[in-house]
């Protein structure tokens, strides 16, 4: 009732030209679905936030207040958008995205995303991107220097080739709001990461010089049902550890530890505890170790690595040189200090088809196995399900029987401590990718624009562009 009410009256105030000029919002409001996270401490336990999910910027419609789109399958529109001026006087960012079609749905403290959805024109690759809001329209910036990131996952429908990530990227609070872009975080702007992607609109703003837009990443958890890493990527304010040193079981030889019927076994959802260790315990001092542990069955798992899994500050440099080209793991720390967006994504890789987390030394995955094809063809119902995300004081986010977390010893090989490992390639999320036959533009359509390889998106109508 409420939505349409809102959508009627934005439908009465565009016809009566009550828009706001710019990449400003239209008249239509954004609804970012509920998503409940919990804060915690040793002293007071886990409190709910009242936070929520908001799909990124280019997951919406750009248009003129006569309805045409100000972007075009190749970027944006040069004539409706050559410089900032121009572009806030001709176009507006449409809101009321619709989360449904985007694969993206919450309820309480769980969200759903899925790869692929199910519309009037059949399959679209979907593949959200989504970034935790709070109730002022800010980013939340999740601070975990000398702090800990807990939450559950299923993964179990994610085949060879998928990722279901959660991760943190240092955007801008506002979503880099400013007068040509007033509505900022609360639709979605700002993002930047590890691999310094380049976009239309770079913190808020056209980007007129194409330029990438780089920030501090930690990959918190990157993952399918057959394998799964962790990494940071720190930054210098021009460029990024694109690589990074990421902890992955399998490359270090555990390759039964994570996967179906494994020791973390992924048929079932489990939960995943991530501990970010300061050299005087506090959350002011330098990141020198990022821990992992895992619960499931309502038990510890046993680590991988005798004696934990985790990356070391010096181990990161020892295994991936270029790390100290950015600061390592003091410069990631910084960033955990001042507080990173907490992101949510899942998708596919057409062109490398995720090799680097799950094939050849990384897992047990074959070269060809993660083509989105095949992935759309053998598993049409590929989702992640994210739940019960919690941070605070170490130790406070999860109860681990009373007793200080141990690991077990049956399934504990011995292992020297190093336990770094060189990714080979890029980790993050390319932007939304339409497979063939699906929608990529038309009045109204908010799901993604750009086709996979080798299609091009072209327009049928007004309404309807279509990825062949
Ligand atoms: C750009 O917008 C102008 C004005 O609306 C339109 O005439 C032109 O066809 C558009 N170009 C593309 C490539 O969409
Ligand atoms: C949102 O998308 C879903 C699924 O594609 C569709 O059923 C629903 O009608 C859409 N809602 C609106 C308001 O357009
Ligand atoms: C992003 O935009 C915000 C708001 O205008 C600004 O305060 C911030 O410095 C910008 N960040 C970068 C890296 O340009």
């Amino acid at each position: 009732m409420a939505s349409k009410a809102a959508f009627a009256f934005g439908m009465v105030a565009a016809l009566m030209g009550l828009q706001a000029n710019a990449q400003n919002p239209d008249d239509t409001a954004e609804a970012s679905p509920k998503l409940t996270t919990y804060k915690c401490t040793t002293a007071g336990g886990c409190v709910s936030q009242s936070t929520s999910v908001v799909i990124d910027w280019n997951y919406h419609w750009f248009h003129t207040k006569d309805w045409l789109s100000c972007t075009t399958s190749s970027g944006v529109n040069s004539t409706l958008c050559p410089d900032q001026a121009t572009c806030a006087k001709n176009c507006m960012v449409q809101g009321d995205a619709n989360y449904t079609a985007n694969g993206v749905a919450t309820t309480g403290d769980s969200m759903t995303m899925n790869q692929f959805t199910y519309g009037a024109n059949g399959i679209q690759s979907a593949s959200p991107r989504v970034y935790l809001l709070g109730a002022d329209g800010n980013y939340v910036l999740t601070k975990l220097l000398g702090q800990e990131l807990t939450f559950t996952v299923d993964l179990s429908t994610l085949p060879c080739g998928e990722n279901g990530a959660l991760y943190l990227s240092e955007m801008d609070a506002s979503g880099g709001r400013n007068p040509y872009n007033t509505g900022g975080a609360k639709y979605g702007s700002g993002y930047c990461d590890a691999q310094c992607p380049v976009q239309n609109w770079m913190n808020g703003t056209l980007n007129t010089a194409h330029a990438g837009y780089c920030c501090n990443e930690m990959d918190i958890l990157e993952a399918n049902s057959r394998a799964n890493a962790f990494t940071p990527h720190p930054c210098t304010s021009t460029d990024c550890d694109k690589g990074g040193c990421g902890f992955n079981p399998y490359s270090q030889g555990h390759k039964n530890y994570y996967g179906p019927g494994g020791t973390v076994d992924t048929t079932k959802p489990f939960t995943v505890i991530t501990q970010f260790i300061t050299n005087d315990g506090t959350t002011r001092g330098t990141l020198s170790k990022i821990t992992r542990k895992y619960i499931q069955n309502g038990k510890m798992v046993a680590s991988a690595v005798e004696g934990g899994d985790a990356l070391t500050a010096d181990g990161c440099i020892a295994a991936d040189p270029a790390a100290a080209n950015f600061g390592g793991l003091p410069t990631m720390g910084k960033a955990l200090g001042r507080g990173m967006v907490l992101t949510f994504a899942i998708w596919n890789d057409a062109t490398g088809f995720m090799n680097w987390l799950d094939g050849g030394s990384n897992g047990p995955c074959s070269a060809t196995e993660g083509d989105p094809a095949l992935i759309q063809k053998n598993n049409p119902d590929t989702h992640v399900v994210f739940s019960n995300i919690r941070w605070g004081d170490i130790g406070s986010t999860f109860n681990s029987g009373g007793a200080a977390p141990q690991p077990g010893t049956t399934t504990t090989s011995k292992q020297p401590t190093l336990t770094t490992t060189t990714k080979a390639s890029t980790t993050t999320a390319a932007g939304p990718m339409q497979t063939q036959f699906g929608q990529c533009g038309g009045s109204g359509y908010t799901g993604p624009k750009t086709c996979v390889s080798p299609y091009t998106c072209k327009v049928s109508n007004e309404w309807y562009s279509q990825c062949l």
